[in-house]
């Protein structure tokens, strides 16, 4: 079994990046680099960072007309990510021009709702209806536009994995039992996350802010 676990890299010195990277390079399946980190550090991060030989997952979070995204798509080519993220709700033509211009070695995952958000902010921005219902419809869009899959929270993932059976699931918002939970609201272990059907799980402060970062990440290997 490859290792899920991708560590997101939310460090702002690409310095420090590199050295956690380092560390947990043995005990992970990849890095995820953010929208601050590209925006900081620009292509030359990404290679660095890539140069450790790990996965990268480009979390950039696309969201422009078609001929824009698919033109972002073509130039990160040469970054070689394996996972890149764009904007269900850019509409279906926008994922399937960016699903034709990625390299065919990247995964394109849409996501639907920023975890942010809660209903009454869905209906401030006109749409009505439960934030539930609206994820299983970018969902299914995101599904029939040609995407590889789409990002949820470990509480959403069993039943969009029942919908989308050979969907690819990135699931961030993840806590080993008896961690911190800092900012993130409705946590599930990394354990429970994969048992419902997660392909990727996105993990930073549990590995990141531990005192021995290597063993953080080979603790919750072991719970896999
Ligand atoms: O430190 P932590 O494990 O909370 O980091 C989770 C990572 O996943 C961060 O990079 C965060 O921005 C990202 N993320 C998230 N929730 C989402 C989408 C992305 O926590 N809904």
């Amino acid at each position: 079994m490859t290792n899920p676990i991708y560590l997101a890299l939310d460090v702002p010195h690409l310095r420090d990046g590199l050295d956690l990277a380092k560390k947990v390079k043995g005990h992970v399946g990849g890095i995820k680099l953010g929208l601050e980190f590209f925006c900081a550090h620009g292509a030359h991060g990404v290679h660095m960072i890539g140069q450790l030989g790990l996965p990268i997952f480009l979390d950039l979070k696309l969201y422009d007309i078609p001929n824009t995204v698919a033109g972002a798509m073509q130039a990160i080519h040469v970054l070689e990510p394996s996972i890149v993220t764009v904007h269900a709700s850019g509409g279906r033509a926008m994922m399937e021009d960016a699903k034709a211009a990625a390299s065919e070695n990247t995964k394109v995952v849409g996501v639907t709702m920023l975890t942010s958000m809660d209903d009454q902010d869905l209906t401030r921005t006109g749409i009505d209806g439960s934030a539930h219902d609206h994820v299983m419809r970018l969902t299914d869009l995101s599904r029939e536009a040609g995407l590889d899959g789409i990002v949820c929270s470990g509480q959403e993932v069993k039943s969009v994995h029942d919908r989308w059976k050979d969907g690819f699931f990135v699931v961030p918002g993840l806590r080993p039992a008896g961690s911190a939970v800092g900012d993130q609201k409705r946590v599930v272990t990394p354990r429970q996350a994969r048992d419902d059907g997660a392909s990727v799980l996105v993990i930073g402060r549990p590995i990141s802010r531990a005192a021995d970062p290597a063993q953080a990440a080979r603790d919750i290997e072991a719970t896999l």
